[in-house]
C-alpha cells in the first residue's frame, strides 16, 4: 500500500509541467487541502523543491538526490524492474532483505536499495564494503522461466550491464574479470553476487546483488582497500548522480533481460566478450591437482572459463585461482 505522501509525490512527479490544483489532489487523495499544504511543507524539509502559486497549485520542480523509493521511481522509464522498491537507509545487506522479501511473495523486478549495509556480502564469504551514500548497494529479485542450470547467465548479463552503464556514464572503457568483476583501469568497481533458490527444474527466485563504487574516495576505503579497490570517482574526478545512475542499471539490464529471453545467450555472450578481461592473452590457472599457463579465449554458454593450453587443448573451467597479473582488487574487508 503506498502512504498518502508516496501518492502525493507520484502525483506531482507525473504531472511535472503543470501545475496541479489543491482541489484536484484534495479530491484524489481524500484528505483537506491543509492536510495537503502539511504535506508540501514535510516534502520540502526533506530536500523536494515543489512551487505553489495561487488559482494554479502546486508543481514539482525538483527531487531531492537523496536515495529513496520516490527518487528511484521518479522518471524511471521501466515496465517491470523497479515497480517495487524496497529502500533501507541502513540495513545488513540488501540480500538478507531481498531474499526475505522473495520469500514472502514479492514481486518479479522488484529491488532492494540500501544507503549503507553494516555486513554486505561478497562472493566466497567475503565481507563487501558498503559505505553510506558512497555506492550503489542493490539487489534485484527475478523470477526468470529459465532452467536452474542456466542461471549464470544471468550473472554475465549483469556484468555486460554494469559495463554499458558505466561506460556510457564516464566514456572510460571498462573491463570484466571472469566471472564478473567490473574492472576500470584494471582495479576493482564493480561485483555481483547471484543467489538462487530453485527445485530441480524450476526456478523459485534469483537474488542478484550488485555492488558499484561510485562516489568514494581514497579515504572512504579502509586502508587495505585503499589500493586495490577503486570508484567511478577515483577514475573520473568527479562526483556522480547515484539516483540517475541506478535509474540507467535499471533500464539498461529490464531491456538487456528481455532481449536475452526472446534471442537466447549468443547475444549476451558477445558483449561479454567485447568487455571480457584479458582475453586472448596469458594468465596462469592453478587447481588443487595442477597448475598451468593458457590463454584465455573467453567464455562458454554456461558461464565457465575457456582456455587454451599450449598444446593445443581447449579447457572449461568451473572453478580456479587464476593470477591475471596485476590483478585488480575488491571492496572485501578482512
Ligand atoms: C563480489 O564481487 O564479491 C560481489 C559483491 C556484491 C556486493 C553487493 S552490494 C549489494 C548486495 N548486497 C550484498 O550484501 N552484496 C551485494
Amino acid at each position: 500500500m503506498q502512504s498518502t505522501r508516496n501518492k502525493l509525490i507520484h502525483l506531482l512527479a507525473t504531472s511535472k509541467d503543470k501545475y496541479t490544483s489543491g482541489q484536484m489532489l484534495s479530491e484524489k487523495l481524500h484528505i483537506s487541502r491543509s492536510a495537503i499544504w502539511k504535506h508540501m511543507k514535510e516534502l520540502e524539509k526533506d530536500g523536494y523543491t515543489i512551487e505553489g502559486k495561487s488559482n494554479q497549485g502546486y508543481r514539482m520542480i525538483s527531487f531531492p538526490q537523496k536515495l529513496s523509493e520516490n527518487t528511484v521511481q521518479w522518471g524511471l522509464n521501466t515496465t517491470w524492474l523497479g515497480k517495487s522498491v524496497i529502500h533501507k537507509a541502513t540495513t545488513s545487506s540488501t540480500q538478507f532483505v531481498a531474499h526475505q522479501a522473495a520469500q514472502t511473495g514479492a514481486a518479479h523486478g522488484t529491488i532492494v536499495l540500501a544507503d549503507e549495509q553494516t555486513s554486505g556480502r561478497g562472493r566466497m564469504s567475503r565481507q563487501w564494503h558498503s559505505a553510506s551514500q558512497k555506492g550503489i548497494w542493490l539487489s534485484l529479485i527475478l523470477r526468470p522461466t529459465i532452467l536452474p542450470y542456466l542461471a549464470p547467465q544471468l550473472t554475465l548479463l549483469a556484468a555486460t550491464v554494469l559495463a554499458d552503464v558505466i561506460q556510457s556514464f564516464t566514456k572510460s572503457r571498462p573491463q570484466i574479470k571472469w566471472p564478473n568483476d567490473i574492472l576500470i583501469n584494471g582495479n576493482k568497481t564493480a561485483g555481483i553476487l547471484t543467489e538462487m533458490q530453485a527445485e530441480q527444474d524450476q526456478i523459485q527466485y534469483v537474488v542478484m546483488g550488485i555492488g558499484l563504487n561510485v562516489n568514494q574516495t581514497n579515504d572512504d576505503f579502509p586502508k587495505e582497500l585503499e589500493k586495490i579497490a577503486t570508484s567511478l570517482k577515483k577514475e573520473s574526478n568527479r562526483t556522480w548522480d547515484i539516483v540517475a545512475l541506478i535509474q540507467e542499471i535499471l533500464t539498461t539490464f529490464e531491456n538487456t533481460y528481455d532481449a536475452y529471453i526472446q534471442k537466447g545467450f549468443p547475444y549476451i555472450k558477445d558483449k561479454w566478450e567485447k568487455y571480457g578481461f584479458k582475453i586472448g592473452e596469458q594468465i596462469r590457472i592453478k587447481t588443487l591437482q595442477d597448475e598451468w599457463q593458457a590463454t584465455f579465449s573467453g567464455i562458454a554458454e554456461d558461464g565457465a572459463l575457456l582456455s587454451k593450453t599450449t598444446d593445443g587443448e581447449t579447457k572449461k573451467l568451473y572453478s580456479a585461482e587464476i593470477d591475471w597479473f596485476n590483478e585488480g582488487g575488491n571492496n572485501y574487508v578482512k
